[in-house]
Formats: C-alpha cells, structure tokens, sequence
C-alpha cells in the first residue's frame, strides 16, 4: 500500500527567526482521520521542480495532544532547494501536497511513567522534539531535560514557547541552552553536565551531522543502552536530476527464494521477486510495513537483519554505526546472498531495531518496580520498629 498524499491548505505563516519559517496547515474535515498522528512524526512533500518532483520530510512541531492545527517550522539551508523556495515564497492560502503522518521517532507508550527523559536538540531539530516534550508534559509525569544547541540567541526557533513550558513545569523539566557563538562548540562535557540516571532514562536526538554524532558517542561513553536512544537524522533525498545510477546491478546479486519479516508480532514468509526491493515484495505478499519516503532517507522503514546480507541503494537515513549494526530500510535493500534472510520489522526507533528495547524497558520497569516495592516495605518495616 503505499502512502495517501493530499493538498492541504497554509492558514499560517509565521516567521520565527530570520533563518525559519512556521507554517500551519489546515487539515479538512473528511481528512481529519487520516492526518491523526503521534508527537515527533513527520509529513513528506512534494513540490513541483522544473520538469520533475521533489520530495522533502518535515517534522511535525505541533502536538497533537495539545495543538489544533498541524504545524511545520523549516530552517533555511545553505544553497538548499525547498528550505529557502517555502521561506521565500509559501504564503496563506497556497496549497501544498503532504503524505499522511509518518515516523518512528514517538514516545513509546509502553515506558513506565517515572523514566526521565532527555531530549536533545541542535538548530531546527527542535521541531519534532517540542512535540515530544508538550507530549510528555501533558500525557505523562515524566523528569524531562532539553539541551538546545544553536548558533546564537538569535537563532532559537520556539524560544518563548520553551520558556513558557519550563515556566510552568518547573518541577519536571530543566531547558539548557547552548549558543556556539557564546561559549564555543558543544563539548563531550557540557553533555555529561546534565546527564543523570543515564542507566534508566530514555534519548531522543534530532540536529544537524556533528551534534548527533557528538550526543551519540557521549551517550555510549557514558554507558547509555543504545536501545534506549531515539534518532532523527534531517536529510533530502538526492533529487531526480541528482541521482547517481545504480553502483550494483541488484538483478544479479544472489538471493533465497524469500525472506521472512517479522512484522506486528508475528513472523511472515515473503516470495522474493528478483529486482524488487524488500518492501515492495512484502507489500506483493499483502503486508504493509511502516514507510513513507520509499527514497531512503525517512527512516520509517528500519528493520534489523537478524540472518543474512542485503544490499542496501543507498541509506541516507542511516549512520555508518546503524548500518554495522544491522540496520536496514526496506525500501532500499534487496537479498545479496543466497543464505536465508529474516528481518525483524517491529522495532520502534533506529536503536531499537532488534526488538531488544521493549524487553529492555520492560526488564528495568519491572527492576524499578521491585526496588520501589522493596523501599516501600523497608520503609513500613522500620515504621514498626520505630513504634
Ligand atoms: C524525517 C525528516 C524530518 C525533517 N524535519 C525537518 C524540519 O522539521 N525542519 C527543517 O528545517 N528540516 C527538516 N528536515 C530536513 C528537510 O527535509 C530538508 O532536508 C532540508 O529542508 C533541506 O532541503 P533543501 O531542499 O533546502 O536542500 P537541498 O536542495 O536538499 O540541499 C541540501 C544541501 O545539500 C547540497 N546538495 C545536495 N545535493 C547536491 C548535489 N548533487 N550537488 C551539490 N550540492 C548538493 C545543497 O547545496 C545544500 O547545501 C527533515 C528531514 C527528514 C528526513
Ligand atoms: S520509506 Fe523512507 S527510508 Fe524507507
């Protein structure tokens, strides 16, 4: 099945720094349903381009527990396409093609109330992570902590918002900023700052290349289980005019006659069709896993490979770490040996592509509970020895 795309109109525009635009988007009622969605998710565009379409993912920076009205913010990039065409020229009124809500990078609903969460968020990474925080404020008890990392002052997107909340939450949430321009580049070290409980909270990263892999290898130093860290990486895909040609003839790469794709909990058998990529095979066989940008650089359709090799076109969505790992997006990987192939399709983050997460999180729920039980019959233990 592949993805619903629609029109919606911009009811707002709303410039945010000089660099960044919000945008609102008015959803119709008869497409209300299809544009529920979870906080941190994204919408994929297409915009007309000379003779051919682009495509580009923006996180969503509303919540939808809170906000009535879906709303993107994007950041000008250098020599960028789209980012400076929407800055420069989207305006109330004007139509813009989105898909549905998709995306990976979601509070999962199963973490026990009390797990602190860390967000971490570099220049227009905010976007999905303010959704995620407003999401937490209202839908849990949660400890949260925001590092945000800009260039200058002049530069936060959602600063009085941010404000606002930490304002009012001042019991649970704690927003650090970081300005380059004031105190250098973030370091290893302002990191470790305010990192706490790092055996039992939850991280969600979103920033530009070097920010994310900065928190990535300060979190590993530190010992943080990786499965309990949530990526959003922000690339384009390459352009139609942009593409380079296939570098592997996928036709001719070996592979087993079909893989199986553990999906919703269940283990499924799916033909493989020489030449298709593993999505569509498992979208031929009547499945119909997470995807959306079917371009390489959404990340929705991660999926771990338990046994055998892929061959992936490209994995803008992935860091080299992900891919050693065993990370792999469907609609991007096709067999490349003939030993047998499953994937593991049920993971909830790109960390969490083994399906280790919710074993792990139940595991230190279940650990946390103990201890709490634990210190609660200590405590009435020593209340009756005391009287
Ligand atoms: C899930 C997801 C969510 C996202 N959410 C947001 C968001 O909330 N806000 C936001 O601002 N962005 C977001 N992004 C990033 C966004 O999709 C775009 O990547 C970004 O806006 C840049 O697009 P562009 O068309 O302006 O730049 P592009 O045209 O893609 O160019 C990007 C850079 O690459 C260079 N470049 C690219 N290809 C070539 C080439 N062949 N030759 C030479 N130079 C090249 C350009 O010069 C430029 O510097 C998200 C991305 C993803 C995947
Ligand atoms: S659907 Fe976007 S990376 Fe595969």
């Amino acid at each position: 099945m592949s993805v619903e795309f629609h029109e919606l109109e911009v009811s707002a525009v709303i410039r945010e720094t000089a660099e960044c635009t919000s945008f609102e988007l008015a959803v119709p009622p008869e497409l209300r349903d299809a544009y529920r969605y979870k906080a941190g998710q994204h919408l994929t565009f297409r915009f007309p381009w000379e003779d051919f379409t682009i495509t580009r993912c923006y996180s969503l920076s509303s919540c939808p527990d809170v906000d009535e009205t879906l709303k993107i913010a994007v950041k000008r990039v250098e020599g960028g396409r789209i980012s400076n065409w929407l800055n420069d020229n989207l305006k109330v009124g004007d139509s813009i093609v989105a898909s549905v809500p998709e995306g990976r990078f979601v509070l999962d609903p199963e973490t026990r109330s009390g797990t602190p969460l860390f967000l971490f968020a570099g220049g227009s990474g905010i976007t999905p992570v303010i959704s995620l925080l407003k999401s937490a404020l209202r839908t849990t008890k949660r400890a949260i902590s925001v590092l945000y990392a800009n260039q200058d002052r002049d530069s936060v997107i959602y600063g009085e918002e941010l404000n606002r909340l930490a304002a009012e939450h001042s019991d649970r949430v704690a927003v650090h900023h970081h300005f380059d321009a004031e105190g250098g580049y973030l370091t290893s070290a302002d990191i470790h700052a305010i990192l706490h409980h790092t055996d039992i909270s939850e991280f969600y990263v979103c920033g530009p290349e070097p920010f994310m892999e900065l928190i990535e290898r300060t979190l590993a130093d530190a010992g943080v289980h990786e499965e309990l860290v949530y990526i959003e990486r922000f690339v384009s895909p390459a352009d139609p005019d942009r593409v380079e040609s296939d570098a592997v003839d996928v036709i001719s790469l070996e592979a087993p006659d079909g893989f199986s794709l553990w999906l919703n909990g269940r283990s499924r058998t799916v033909p493989y069709q020489k030449g298709k990529t593993l999505l569509q095979c498992a979208q031929a066989a009547g499945l119909n896993p997470a995807h959306s940008c079917e371009s390489g650089y959404c990340g929705s359709c991660m999926a771990h490979v338990s046994t055998g090799q892929v061959y992936m076109r490209t994995h803008e969505a992935l860091s080299e770490r992900d891919v050693a790992r065993g990370v792999a997006l469907l609609c991007q990987s096709f067999p490349a040996s003939s030993e047998p192939l499953e994937l593991d399709g049920d993971s909830t983050s790109f960390r969490a592509a083994s399906g280790v997460k919710s074993s792990y999180s139940k595991a230190l729920s279940t650990l946390a509970a103990v201890a709490v039980f634990a210190f609660m019959v200590a405590g009435t233990l020593v209340l009756r020895l005391v009287h």
